[in-house]
């Protein structure tokens, strides 16, 4: 592997690395030389996802994990170390969006939403930081959202944990600064997923509405007039992950397409 590439030699684990933005971000690293390994629970789509990546060359590896899940969180990184030799880079993208109106928000997916969501990046965090530590040097990237930085209708939930996710980022941050590990979210707007599909579907639903009718309102407030793509959050992953932005923590970046507030 060519020693001009960004991230050559280096190791990263992605969360939801099997689909979505989660497997943008693994194809960038794997394009710039990263070895990787792509965690989810769906063992199926993490073979398609690894037979996919596999062209550019680099160790590809996959993992079952529930993030929601402490112990499995734990299993995961260690393994991860094992395979990789060591662990550079954590990205935590895995996620569920579960959309209600607030006063039919059952408590249970409430609990199921943070979890996963804030809980699973927590436990992760945590697992791995020792080691980066050791390192010397370390890059966690979390996954929020524009849900982070203000409030949306019907998923109360979804913007509590990303809420969460940005306050965890800074804190973390604040606690390893000067370390040589940086910690820092990107928080996309919308980017064509499976999880923005299930997003108009729900959402039809709940306003009595069409998915086509909420994806115009959507491009409407899109002032690029498209949603984004998951490589264009893999662009800016590359950038966190690299020695360019040693000097960047606490962060969260938007990257929302210039939305508008009409
Ligand atoms: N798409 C957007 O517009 C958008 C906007 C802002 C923020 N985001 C955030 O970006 C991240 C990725 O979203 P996406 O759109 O790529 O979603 P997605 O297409 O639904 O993919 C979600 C990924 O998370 C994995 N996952 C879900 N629950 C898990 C669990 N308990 N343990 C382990 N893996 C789990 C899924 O794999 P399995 O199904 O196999 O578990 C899948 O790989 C999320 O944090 C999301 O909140 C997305």
């Amino acid at each position: 592997m060519s020693a001009q590439l960004r991230l050559a030699g280096r190791t990263a684990l992605v969360t939801g690395g099997s689909r979505g933005i989660g497997f943008g971000i693994a194809e960038a690293f794997v394009k710039e030389g990263a070895d990787v390994m792509l965690a989810a629970t769906n063992l199926q789509k993490l073979r398609e996802a690894q037979e996919r990546l596999a062209k550019a060359g680099t160790r590809v590896e996959i993992a079952e994990v529930d993030v929601s899940d402490r112990a499995s969180c734990n299993g995961l990184v260690k393994r991860a170390i094992e395979k990789l030799g060591k662990l550079e880079i954590l990205v935590n993208s895995a996620a569920i969006y579960i959309p209600r109106p607030f006063l039919e928000y059952a408590a249970d997916d409430f609990d199921r939403v943070l979890k996963t969501n804030l809980y699973g990046p927590f436990h992760l965090s945590q697992a791995v930081l020792p080691h980066m530590l050791g390192l010397g040097w370390g890059r966690i990237i979390n996954i929020a959202s524009t849900a982070g930085k203000w409030a949306s209708k019907n998923q109360s939930a979804y913007n509590v944990a990303k809420h969460g996710l940005v306050g965890l980022t800074r804190c973390v941050a604040l606690e390893t600064a000067g370390t040589g590990v940086t910690v820092n979210a990107i928080c996309p707007g919308i980017v064509q997923t499976d999880l923005v599909d299930r997003f108009l579907q729900e959402h039809a639903e709940i306003s009595h509405t069409t998915p086509d009718a909420i994806r115009q309102a959507l491009l409407q407030r899109q002032s690029i007039g498209r949603f984004l793509d998951p490589s264009e959050c893999g662009h800016l992953a590359v950038y966190l992950a690299s020695p360019e932005s040693d000097g960047m923590t606490g962060q969260s970046l938007l990257l929302d397409g210039g939305m508008l507030f009409v």
